[in-house]
């Protein structure tokens, strides 16, 4: 069976990450959480104080910054920023509040954008984001492109934050994501768009079990078909 390279697309909480992490284990495939990267860029761009309106500053910080990615001993993917495990850190709400901002910056997509493009040049990957099928791999034999109600993405995000012991109100969630969605759709570079040739899935009413299965079943499809 070819290799192919399924991207998953879609609004903030949407179950995107647990989907394409589960979808890449049972194909063998690498999994690729860009949103992870950009969160990663957040973090350090906080840390060292980058001033967001100069962008020799921004490019000088971006050449300094190498967001890998690491398997933990329980088989999940961990993000390592300069070789430091960052994972817990760039799940804060306080990261969650300034990564649309940060993420819109030209220098920080194209740094970004060069850098999936080559993690994905061998194909066998999964790889979820918001631009993965429209900008990053408009070529990719999957695109997905998932949705949800605001309610229902907000109550799954909270319960993500409290299982990582940070206890945040549903309306501070909501808020964030609605936010995000708006920033994230409507910024100048490469905004939030369904791809050309995205199939869309909306998982309000469906169990994470039930979207892995449509996306396997998918993509079996795609590898078995050479057009
Ligand atoms: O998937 P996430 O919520 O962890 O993503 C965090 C932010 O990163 C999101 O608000 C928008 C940005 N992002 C992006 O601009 N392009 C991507 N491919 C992935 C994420």
């Amino acid at each position: 069976m070819r290799k192919i390279i399924v991207a998953i697309d879609g609004h903030s909480a949407c179950g995107k990450s647990t989907t394409a992490r589960a979808a890449a284990k049972i194909l063998g495939y690498y999994y690729v959480d860009t949103g992870a990267m950009y969160r990663a860029v957040t973090v350090y761009f906080l840390e060292k104080h980058v001033a967001l309106t100069n962008p020799k500053e921004i490019s000088r910080a971006l050449t300094d910054i190498k967001v890998t990615f690491k398997i933990n001993p329980a088989g999940v993917t961990e993000t390592y920023l300069n070789g430091l495990n960052v994972e817990k850190k760039i799940r804060k709400m306080e990261v969650s509040q300034n990564v649309s901002q940060i993420s819109a910056i030209r220098e920080v997509r194209d740094a970004m954008v060069d850098a999936q493009r080559k993690l994905g040049k061998s194909r066998g990957v999964v790889m979820d984001g918001r631009d993965i099928g429209s900008v990053v791999f408009p070529d990719a034999e999957l695109k997905i492109f998932l949705t949800a109600d605001l309610l229902v993405r907000a109550i799954r995000r909270q319960k993500e934050l409290l299982d990582k012991d940070e206890l945040v109100d549903l309306d501070t969630v909501i808020a964030n994501l609605r936010q995000r969605d708006e920033y994230d759709s409507t910024r100048k570079e490469s905004p939030l768009i369904k791809a050309k040739g995205a199939i869309e899935i909306d998982t309000t009413h469906i169990t994470i079990d039930e979207q892995v299965d449509e996306v396997i079943r998918l993509a079996m499809g795609r590898m078995i078909n050479k057009n």
